[in-house]
């Protein structure tokens, strides 16, 4: 089976060929205009999606040597994201369906950046039932996933994700957009003991995130401190800062390992790029004798790679999506994108 995945939920244009399990190409294109806005502006996503999407497709097919004739079935995001941006890739996936006459399917993105952990690698029976922790730009919730298509939700953000909290501090830190990048590189060499910022929610009952609270105590700090010394200062102050989010993310992981009594763990999304999380997480599993798992960096934001890979096991479990289908921007990833 050849699936052509399509992704085109935020600020990168996105397009993949998997054939019989293997991904062959991963083609993205990112948007690097909304730097000059500060965060991604959604209608100059969707005019970039519409310039970038049929590059992205030809490069995919060339670099996987397969032409559109060969062809087998097509997977596209259809939420949670930006409405006009996934509009862009649902249109352009329906049209080659219908014109080549080749089954859709409907992904979760969050569900394609769970499958990221399993491109390199393929899926073993033993890998579930499994806890996920994903963090984006946009979300930071986790998982308990029993098997892939069966999830049940754990915890999650009550106000800022994980990658937004690294977006609103670097742009206080005056570190640009995106944040996360920019914030794990100013806190390399950083003091990360130079503030102690606070760890919201860590220590409480559920499995529950905070981060407006972390943003806050930042402008404050940001506030106390003259310009010269901000200055000075800004790698310690990044470096305290992205200390505290992690901090934040393994005292929750560890709260739900310790209430579901799973040892495997697996975490997906932008933020699974950060050094220090990815550090921590490797002292942790070693530590507590756990198996954790997180994509190699160039899968960890956003690509169609992980697209195509769940549309393969969809496709292959027999799932369809009608060329009716819509676009869900506010999906939950235990809601099917299916229909
Ligand atoms: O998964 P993703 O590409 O898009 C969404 O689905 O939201 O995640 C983007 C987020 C951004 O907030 C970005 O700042 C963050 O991931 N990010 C990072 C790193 N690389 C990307 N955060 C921390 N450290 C990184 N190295
Ligand atoms: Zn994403």
């Amino acid at each position: 089976m050849i699936v052509l995945g399509l992704e085109s939920s935020c600020d990168d244009t996105g397009a993949a060929i998997v054939i019989d399990g293997r991904l062959c190409s991963n083609e993205v294109i990112t948007q690097m205009e909304h730097s000059r806005y500060g965060g991604v502006v959604p209608e100059v996503a969707s005019r970039l999606h519409e310039q970038n999407i049929l590059p992205a497709v030809r490069r995919s097919l060339e670099l996987a040597n397969v032409s559109l004739d060969q062809l087998s079935g097509l997977a596209v995001t259809v939420g949670p994201g930006l409405a006009g941006a996934l509009m862009v890739g649902l249109n352009f996936a329906k049209g080659l369906a219908q014109a080549r006459g080749i089954p859709l399917v409907c992904i979760n993105h969050m569900e394609g950046h769970l499958w990221s952990n399993f491109l390199e690698r393929p899926l073993q029976d033993d890998d579930c039932p499994f806890i996920c922790l994903l963090v984006s730009g946009g979300h930071t919730q986790l998982w308990r996933v029993d098997r892939m298509g069966s999830y049940r939700l754990l915890g999650s953000s009550l106000d800022d994700a994980a990658g937004e909290a690294f977006d609103k501090g670097a742009r206080l830190l005056e570190l640009g957009y995106p944040g996360g990048p920019a914030i794990d590189k100013a806190a390399q060499s950083g003091d990360p003991n130079f503030v102690e910022f606070p760890r919201p929610l860590a220590g409480s009952a559920g499995c529950d995130f905070s981060f407006s609270g972390l943003k806050t105590a930042l402008y404050y700090q940001l506030r106390r401190m003259d310009p010269a010394t901000i200055a000075s200062r800004r790698q310690d102050l990044a470096a305290s800062y992205q200390q505290a989010v992690v901090d934040c993310l393994m005292d929750r992981l560890r709260k739900a390992v310790e209430l579901t009594g799973m040892t495997r763990v697996c975490v997906a999304g932008g933020v699974a790029a950060n050094s220090l999380l990815r550090e921590r997480l490797d002292t942790w599993a070693a530590a507590d004798h756990l198996v954790v798992s997180y994509p190699p960096q160039q899968f960890c934001t956003d690509n169609a790679a992980m697209i195509a890979m769940a549309g393969h096991f969809r496709l292959m479990q027999g799932e369809r999506s009608p060329l009716s289908s819509e676009i869900k921007p506010n999906l939950r990833m235990d809601q099917l994108a299916t229909n």
